[in-house]
């Protein structure tokens, strides 16, 4: 049993990955700022897995206080989710999301070389990437950002490398950066799921809140792509394998201290059109849409090759976009207002 502190634990990642962690048996605490989710999750999380997490409202950027929150709970590994992540908002704010995501990250490094916290888990992104020459993807793949959202992820996954390269000789530091790509979904209760603030700016929200009627149609992003019908392609990988993914990430850093980085997508990439008809199917709606101008940032095909977690962490995706989308749906009709219903 370990004692994990899942920072950003509130959010959508966050609180599905804590419900494997305690169905594991370790303990969890939770800090977040609320900034962009509601307790309401934790109190979820607890009553979906029938354990105590201890939830601590408060900010990683408060470095005296997350050391002292280290040390008092014997904090031996840290999963760190917080942070902001819409690509829209950081083109428009972007010191405050370099403030949140890069001088959080160092504050929790510095607590954490303060406390006896040597095993660490950064949520990064596939947007590291940037505009990838071909699909798959590899981890050895040029990276670059386009927002300065994708350069708050790369700057923290430089730092930490370059962290662990200073430490390294300890033989104490595990530090694991996982690439999500487009995790949706949610967990089978329909307890926990998505819940964005205002319009979703991400496509399988947007589509939900269209099915259960909050909104009138789907704006389809550009349809003169190449690709299968022209409209972009994304690796969707449900929430769930995607926490998952991290109780073997932990794993391997236990195993021995190292610094790994594993992409965490299915490998299958799927249309804006075949998504919206995979929801179709899975909710019986209709889903009205119209094609619209191409999103500026926007790229044609980004899919995973994920085998490198399958070699080296024995993980890999379990479900298809079916379920993803059954899953997705079930939060959103049960709670079409998210945890404000
Ligand atoms: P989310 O917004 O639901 O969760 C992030 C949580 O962090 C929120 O509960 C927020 O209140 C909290 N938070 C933000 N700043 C904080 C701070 N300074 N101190 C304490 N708490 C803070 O987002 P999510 O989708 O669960 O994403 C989790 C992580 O995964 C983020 O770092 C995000 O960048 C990354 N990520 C997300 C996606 C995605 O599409 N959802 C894809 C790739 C990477
Ligand atoms: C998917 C596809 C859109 C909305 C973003 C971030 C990325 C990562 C995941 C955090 C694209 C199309 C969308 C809509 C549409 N987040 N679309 N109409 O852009 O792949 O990735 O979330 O790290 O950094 O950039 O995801 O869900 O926004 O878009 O047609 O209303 O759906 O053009 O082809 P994206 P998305």
């Amino acid at each position: 049993m370990s004692t994990i502190l899942v920072t950003g634990g509130a959010g959508y990642i966050g609180s599905h990955t804590s419900v494997e962690l305690l169905n594991a048996d370790n303990k969890v605490i939770v800090l977040d700022n609320l900034s962009n989710s509601s307790k309401v999750s934790v109190a979820a999380v607890q009553r979906l897995t029938n354990r105590d997490v201890e939830f601590i409202e408060g900010d990683i950027r408060n470095e005296d206080f997350l050391t002292d929150l280290l040390r008092a709970h014997k904090v031996d590994s840290v999963l760190h989710f917080a942070g902001l992540k819409a690509v829209g908002e950081s083109v428009a704010q972007p010191l405050r999301y370099y403030d949140n995501n890069v001088q959080g990250t160092m504050c929790l490094l510095r607590a954490m070389q303060a406390s006896s916290a040597r095993n660490l888990v950064f949520s990064s992104s596939a947007t590291v990437y940037g505009d990838p020459a071909t699909v798959p993807i590899t981890e050895d793949f040029p990276t670059g950002a386009t927002n300065p959202y994708g350069q708050s992820k790369l700057m923290v996954e430089e730092i930490l490398q370059d962290f662990h390269a200073a430490v390294k000789d300890t033989g104490e530091w595990g530090i694991s950066i996982l690439r999500y790509f487009n995790p949706v979904g949610a967990h089978i209760s329909g307890q926990i799921g998505e819940d964005p603030n205002g319009i979703p700016n991400n496509l399988m929200p947007y589509i939900s809140q269209v099915a259960v009627g909050k909104l009138p149609y789907l704006s389809v992003f550009g349809n003169d792509y190449a690709t299968r019908d022209g409209t972009g392609v994304r690796d969707y990988i449900h929430v769930v394998d995607l926490a998952k993914g991290h109780l073997r990430a932990l794993e391997n850093l236990q195993r021995g201290p190292k610094l790994a980085i594993h992409n965490l997508g299915t490998g299958t990439g799927y249309s804006v059109l075949e998504t919206l008809k995979a929801f179709e199917q899975a909710s019986g709606k209709t889903i009205d849409y119209q094609f619209a101008q191409r999103r500026p940032g926007d790229i044609a095909e980004c899919y995973a090759n994920p085998e490198r977690a399958l070699k080296e962490l024995g993980w890999q995706a379990e479900f298809g976009i079916e379920r993803m989308c059954e899953d997705a749906w079930r939060w959103q009709s049960q709670y079409p207002d998210g945890f404000a219903s």
